[in-house]
């Protein structure tokens, strides 16, 4: 899987040679699934949608589960996102993998929020075996170098026990710009830098993260999951090389 975050596509922040070269590293690694965790736009306009969905166009992916982040829920950028990409909340079920993708934006505010109605339907959609992944644009919980930032989710320690609950193995963030992990249970949290924009923050690069996910032997319950952060020179940091 490959999941990649914050493109924030417009005149002032896109990095078209930074966003061709991680278009060829991610075509190169053939995923299963991509995974595109929000700020697709800088202010959710029409023009920045259109070029947003060249970028997208280009993943060579079938799979391409696609929520929103805040930048694109301004100015009512949310009906365009509609209009480009249909659900701003989904799941699917990809082999042994369901991913359950929440749109976790509100219009014109900073802040992150799932929300009470949604969390039936989470439940539901991870109901089944397999690994499971959750994605979303917000935080789930506060990562460092993010100063007094509102980043985290609204019902965050509610949406915590639901996906502890249900046996999540992996959610994906973005938001922030800082690449992170953090592992709480059996849940690993991975938070990803902007792939392609100038937005970097303190001594960050873009980068996006590849998951390679190994099928748990019979009988075992549990996964042999690697994620590396992969750099627009091709380069790759591993960041998690676990059993989960
Ligand atoms: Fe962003
Ligand atoms: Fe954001």
């Amino acid at each position: 899987m490959v999941q990649l975050s914050d493109i924030h596509f417009s005149e002032a922040y896109y990095m078209p040679e930074i966003a061709d070269s991680m278009l060829e590293n991610i075509n190169r690694s053939a995923p299963d699934i991509v995974i595109i965790t929000g700020d697709l736009t800088e202010n959710g306009l029409a023009s920045e949608y259109n070029g947003a969905k060249n970028f997208i166009d280009r993943i060579e992916c079938k799979n391409k589960v696609i929520v929103p982040g805040n930048h694109d829920s301004r100015n009512a950028g949310y009906l365009f996102f509609e209009d480009i990409f249909k659900a701003r909340s989904t799941f699917g079920h990809f082999g042994e993998v369901t991913v359950v993708g929440l749109d976790s934006s509100q219009p014109d505010l900073e802040e992150g929020h799932i929300g009470r109605e949604n969390y039936g339907w989470i439940e539901k959609a991870f109901s089944g075996s397999g690994f499971k992944v959750f994605a979303l644009h917000h935080h789930l919980i506060p990562i460092p170098r993010t100063g007094r930032g509102n980043n985290v989710l609204v019902d965050a320690g509610d949406v915590l026990e639901l996906l502890d609950r249900s046996g999540v193995n992996l959610v994906l963030c973005g938001h922030w710009h800082i690449p992170w992990v953090w592992r709480l249970n059996d849940m690993l949290v991975v938070s990803a830098g902007t792939v392609c924009s100038s937005k970097i923050r303190g001594k960050t690069s873009q980068c996006y993260n590849l998951i390679e996910l190994d099928a748990p032997e019979l009988e075992s319950k549990r996964w042999h999951l690697k994620v590396y952060r992969v750099f627009s020179n091709g380069e790759k940091e591993r960041v998690v090389d676990s059993i989960i």
